[in-house]
Formats: C-alpha cells, structure tokens, sequence
C-alpha cells in the first residue's frame, strides 16, 4: 500500500468508528517496529517526527524509512510532522512531510490564527494538511496543568479558530499533558462531546502516554481521531535496553536493541488496540 495522507486515515476511522496512534520515531527501528505492528493488527498507523529529536533523525530520513516500509505494508501508514512552534520551523522540513502540525497553541489567540493560517496556506499549496493546537496542553508533571479546566480548549474559541485558520485537524486540551502523569489525569469527557459535536474536523489528543485505558479509549469511542504517543514508547525502548544488560551484560547495542523490540511493539500494541474499541481490521 503507498504512504498515505493522515487525512484519508482520519476519514477512514471517523466512519467506520476507529481512531490511530501516531507514535513519535527517534530512529530506524521505532519506525519499523510501528509499521510491523499495524501489518500484524492489520490497522493504520501514523510514525510522528519532531524537531527537537533530529539530533538522532532527519527528517529526510524519517520519510525515506516509512516511505520504505509503508511500501511494501498492506496497511496505511502516514507520516506527520509533530509540533513545529514556528512557521519557520514547520516550513524548513515542509518538503518532506504531506502532514504537518502549527503548534501556536503558546501565544495568544490572535497571534494563533495569524501563524496557524500563514502555514494553513502555504500548505494547502502544496498539498500538505495541517493540524493546528488551540488550549494549553502543558507538561504532565505539573498538577496545575492537568487539573485547571481553564486549560481547557474553549468550545466558542474553536469554532472561530477553525474556520478563519481552515486548519484541517485540531489537537485539543481536555486535562491531557505531554511526559509522565504526576497523577492520573481526569479527562473532561463532556468538554470533548461539546467539541465534537460543535467542529467538523478530526480531533487529535496529545500527551499519551499514561492516561488510564479506560479514558484512552473513551476518547476514540467519542471521536477522536489521532493519539500522540511518545514517553510510553521511549521509556520502553530505555526498560528493553537496560532489562538486556542487567540479563546478559554488554552483548553490544545490536543485541540490546533486538532485546528492547518486544517491549516496544508490545506498548505500539496497546495502544493501537485501546484506540479500536470495536476490534476492527481494515484490512
Ligand atoms: P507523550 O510523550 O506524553 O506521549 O506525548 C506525545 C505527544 O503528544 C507528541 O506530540
């Protein structure tokens, strides 16, 4: 199957009633690993790249090895462009991507349409999508983060958003925060009914890794569309690696990174079937 847009992934699982994780890549076997794991649950999958992980990835590289892959897999596999917090930085590494994320979500609202619509159009030029962030999703480390509902994204504020930006997906704040959870959060289920119901785009969560399977897969059976995944999937890598030299001392990063694997493709498992709550295969 070629690699696809993320946005024929989304129309896919908005009808049929899935959503996909898309797990951020910080080399050549996380990439794989992915792809290997959509083949074996025979669903999508969506292999992130960010910026500030190109000390170990480029992002040519990161679409010259999903592209590799996606190829030869029965499955889609689309590769998205993760929080770019400038224009500049998004339009850089524009070329290598058909989906791209604006993250303007720190400034504020006015100067988050002014950027998330320059990129928006500059994109749909060049036939890429864009998803754009309105909310604070802070650091899951910090209470006040997850727990101040005026973190929240406004539902009014959305709709505006939306259609002056015309930005193809929205990643939104419902209690939801990047890294490891202080305390589990306490998604705002009814704050995500009332923006699904009110905007007609997919919906993305952000921040992951440790939220409770319960609230993860209610927010697919709500809705929405993409799940961003990256410290669950990292520290895995870290545990597989250190698991292999506490067993077997130093054999050498090739058998610690074949050691790491399972643990890896187990966590892409999870979540991949927390986000399918009807079990489907799509292909
Ligand atoms: P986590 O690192 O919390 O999984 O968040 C990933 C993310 O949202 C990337 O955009």
């Amino acid at each position: 199957m070629p690699y696809v847009s993320t946005m024929e992934i989304f129309k896919d699982g908005l009808a049929k009633g899935y959503g996909t994780p898309m797990f951020n890549c910080i080399n050549y076997e996380m990439i794989r690993w992915c792809i290997e794991v959509a083949e074996e649950e025979r669903m999508p999958v969506i292999i992130g790249h960010y910026f500030g992980f190109e000390t170990n990835m480029d992002p040519a590289v990161s679409k010259m090895v999903t592209k590799y892959y996606a190829e030869k897999a029965k499955v889609p596999v689309a590769l998205h462009l993760d929080h770019c917090p400038s224009a500049s930085i998004c339009y850089g590494r524009m070329k290598h991507f058909r989906s791209v994320m604006i993250d303007g979500s720190h400034y504020d609202f006015e100067e988050n349409v002014r950027i998330t619509k320059d990129v928006v159009r500059v994109a749909h030029q060049m036939g890429i999508v864009v998803e754009a962030e309105l909310g604070k999703v802070g650091s899951a480390a910090k209470l006040e983060d997850i727990s101040n509902p005026d973190n929240y994204t406004d539902v009014m504020q959305a709709i505006e958003f939306v259609e002056r930006t015309k930005c193809d997906s929205l990643a939104v704040s419902i209690g939801n925060a990047h890294g490891t959870y202080v305390s589990a959060p306490n998604l705002a289920f009814d704050r995500l009914k009332e923006l699904r119901s009110a905007l007609d785009l997919p919906l993305v969560l952000h921040g992951g890794s440790g939220i409770p399977d319960e609230q993860f897969g209610r927010c697919a059976v709500e809705g929405m569309s993409k799940f961003n995944v990256f410290t669950d999937f990292n520290l895995a890598l870290g545990s597989g690696i250190i698991k292999s030299y506490e067993e077997k001392g130093n054999k050498g990063g090739l058998t610690m990174l074949v050691d790491a694997r399972e643990g890896c493709k187990e966590v892409i498992r999870h979540k991949m079937r927390m986000v399918n709550p009807k079990g489907l295969h799509v292909v």
